[in-house]
């Protein structure tokens, strides 16, 4: 849960500036930290089961009972645990967006953002000095299948949650018949968009390795009749054509103006 100031905080921190208010980010990350390291442990896995005391996570663990100790309190202070009678269960909050949660992949998120504070971002000075990237962010992430699952995972996340309503919004006429979904990954887009428009069938251009995923998706919905997939470089492939609209969902935020409007007069 994210660190929340008490009004006295707050005051010293934002209002007098009389404290570093960057230690509430340190805090942050800090706390962020417990609860990455606790998905890979299976900490919430192992108290979805029943509630534990510190000691009896340790051995169901296999982990040394000192550690466990201190990260349970750090969860409990961050709401992610409660503590009560001696055990320590899991929050509603956790159980909600860690565990049980069909429309919002908390661990795969962690998992990607996990790889993605540690390789990437260390780089940051330098491709702010160069303007290079070092590390292409979609090859690094096809280079590990986990990391390449985590990845899509957590975008189906965002997509489930708000992909109908974007699909209703869109408005696009009861005529439209194609629709091409250009870096479209898992495909969750183009399968609500084919949800709210019967008429439409949709094709999901992407790498092959994030159409892995959308292949599963596909099954997932039973829509293989009328989402198709379409492995390649978006670049170089021949996109096709007689397309009714096209989605660029999450993608002109990578590249720079000269190559967005290279993207869009494709
Ligand atoms: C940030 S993700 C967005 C995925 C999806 N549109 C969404 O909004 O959830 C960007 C997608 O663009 C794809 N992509 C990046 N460069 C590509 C290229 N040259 N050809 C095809 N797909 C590409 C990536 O594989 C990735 O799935």
């Amino acid at each position: 849960m994210p660190i929340r100031p008490n009004f006295l905080e707050r005051t010293v921190f934002y209002t007098l500036n009389q404290a570093p208010a960057m230690m509430l980010d340190l805090a942050g990350a800090i706390a962020y930290q417990a609860v990455s390291t606790a998905v890979r442990l299976g900490v919430f896995d192992a108290l979805a089961e029943r509630p534990m005391t510190a000691a009896e996570l340790a051995q169901t663990l296999q982990a040394q009972p000192r550690g466990i100790e201190a990260l349970l309190r750090a969860l409990s202070t961050t709401g992610y645990v409660d503590f009560r009678d001696g055990h320590y269960a899991n929050s509603a909050m956790t159980r909600k967006w860690l565990l049980d949660n069909e429309a919002f992949d908390g661990p795969a998120m962690t998992r990607f953002w996990d790889a993605a504070l540690t390789t990437l971002w260390p780089h940051a000075p330098d491709v702010i000095r160069s303007g290079e990237r070092p590390v292409d962010i979609y090859k690094w992430v096809e280079s590990d299948p986990a990391l390449n699952s985590a990845f899509q995972q957590s975008l189906v996340s965002t997509a489930s949650n708000s992909g109908a309503d974007i699909a209703r919004k869109i408005g696009l006429p009861s005529s439209a018949a194609r629709l091409l979904d250009v870096g479209g990954g898992h495909g969750v887009y183009s399968l609500l968009m084919c949800r709210e428009y019967p008429n439409l069938q949709a094709t999901v251009l992407d790498s092959p390795a994030a159409l892995e995923v959308a292949a599963l998706k596909v099954a997932e919905y039973d829509m293989a009749d009328r989402v198709t997939l379409l492995p390649g470089d978006m670049w170089t492939l021949d996109w096709g054509g007689d397309y009714d609209a096209v989605l660029l969902f999450n993608i002109i935020h990578h590249f720079d103006q000269v190559a967005n409007i290279k993207l869009l007069h494709r």
